[in-house]
């Protein structure tokens, strides 16, 4: 779709009308009541058919069949399936993606497998401004490692002008998010995993404000490793797995940070003997979530309908089409984009920075525009190209607009502010 920016209602309805992707719109149950939710980067919306699924899978498969569905249904081979439906989306095979455990396990698993793959150094380099469960996940492991008697280090580039000097040979492995949580900026991955390889050192990419809205290349950008978020713009469900990515240049190598039985070879035998399951499988760990990956199902259902190109060109006219009319209707009013304007450096949201953010984002929620706030004086907008319209982000925009010029958000109600 172009990125121009719609002039007037009837632009966004005329691009509506040529969006390829929307008919997906009606595969969603979005609020009844006609609010906005602008929330993609936090929690994408629900499948129209995961009431339904999840309502069968209790009652045929839990209580009328008990642990029988082990054998009959396909609990098992889940985290592989919903994988494979993914996969796509983010450039990868089918068999080089599994749906596990947590956005937080998984970054342990690939950071400690990178390590031990790692051709030399023992830092581990990434960015201050890292989400703080990756920074978190680095510092238990390097804390590990010193228990265990191994020197490693963490190092923080301040800034992203700071990266690429700190890459030196020292580096073991670059742990970095695609896309900033507050900012939207993003890395250019091709470019960072070739200084990357340049350098010795293998990368372990966090995309979860990423996939579901860019135009992720895995496989082409040479990534060793990713993890991502099932609950964001992939929509898999409150608190659902996530994902993670093995390039297959690595996938028989050396066994899984966490040895479980998931991830044996011929975990039905129950061997006593660990044996790694070939491929990127080993790194399953126990049972899978069996309830969480029935509602990541029925959004995997209409990722694999998706185009990748396409949602990626839908996301830059909606983000782009958001910013121009936040400029032009807002700008007087204290509102400032804050976040990259070129579409290649922006990942899947858009911030803007006000004064008083934080009762704004409440003054927004109370008059039907669901968005979020980020301390000090941020707010961001998810917008999903699954469901989302431009003349919902021109409703937005009115709404915004009304909250501000009215000053709305002085009301002493919005001045306790919600995360
Ligand atoms: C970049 C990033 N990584 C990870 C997470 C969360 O990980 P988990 O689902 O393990 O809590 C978030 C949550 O917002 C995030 O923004």
């Amino acid at each position: 779709m172009e990125s121009s920016a719609p002039r007037t209602l009837e632009d966004c309805r005329a691009l509506d009308g040529r969006d390829p992707l929307a008919a997906l719109r009606g595969k969603f149950a979005l609020p009844e009541t006609g609010r906005l939710h602008f929330d993609a980067n936090s929690i994408g919306a629900m499948p129209a058919d995961a009431p339904g699924r999840v309502a069968r899978l209790l009652a045929g498969s839990w209580r009328d069949k008990g642990r029988r569905s082990w054998s009959t249904e396909d609990w098992l081979e889940k985290p592989r399936e919903l994988g494979a439906a993914i996969s796509h989306m983010v450039g990868a095979a089918p068999g080089d993606v599994v749906v596990c455990d947590s956005t937080t396990v998984n970054l342990f698993k690939l950071l400690c497998h990178a390590w031990k793959l790692r051709a030399g150094g023992n830092v581990i380099l990434t960015e201050s401004h890292n989400f703080p469960t990756d920074i978190h996940v680095a510092q238990g492991f390097v804390r590990l490692l010193a228990d265990l008697g191994v020197e490693a280090e963490i190092r923080m580039a301040e800034s992203r002008d700071r990266l690429a000097d700190m890459l030196d040979r020292d580096v073991a492995v670059l742990y970095l998010t695609q896309t900033d949580y507050r900012s939207s900026e993003r890395w250019d991955m091709a470019e960072i995993n070739r200084l990357a390889r340049a350098a010795d050192a293998l990368t372990v990419w966090d995309l979860s404000h990423s996939a579901g809205a860019l135009d992720i290349d895995l496989a082409g950008d040479g990534t060793d490793f990713a993890v991502g978020c099932g609950y964001k713009y992939l929509c898999g469900g409150p608190g659902g797995p996530a994902f993670l990515f093995v390039n297959p240049a690595h996938q028989g190598a050396a066994w899984p940070a966490i040895a479980g039985w998931m991830g044996h070879a011929q975990w039905d035998r129950f061997l006593a003997d660990y044996e790694p399951a070939a491929g990127v499988s080993r790194h399953l760990a126990g049972t899978p979530a069996v309830v969480a990956n029935e509602i990541f199902g029925a959004a995997a259902d209409i990722w694999r309908t998706a185009s990748r190109r396409e949602v990626a060109a839908k996301h830059e006219s909606l983000t782009g089409t958001l910013i121009a009319l936040l400029d032009r209707e807002c700008g007087a009013l204290g509102a400032r984009v804050t976040s990259p304007r070129e579409y290649g450096r922006r990942g899947g949201h858009v911030s803007f920075a006000h004064p008083g953010a934080g009762p704004v984002a409440e003054a927004l929620a109370d008059h039907g525009l669901v968005g979020s706030f980020r301390h000090p004086d941020s707010i961001r907008f998810g917008l999903s190209p699954l469901y989302h319209s431009h003349e919902d982000v021109w409703n937005a925009v009115a709404i915004v607009k009304d909250v501000l010029q009215r000053e709305a958000w002085r009301d002493p109600r919005y001045a306790t502010v919600a995360i």
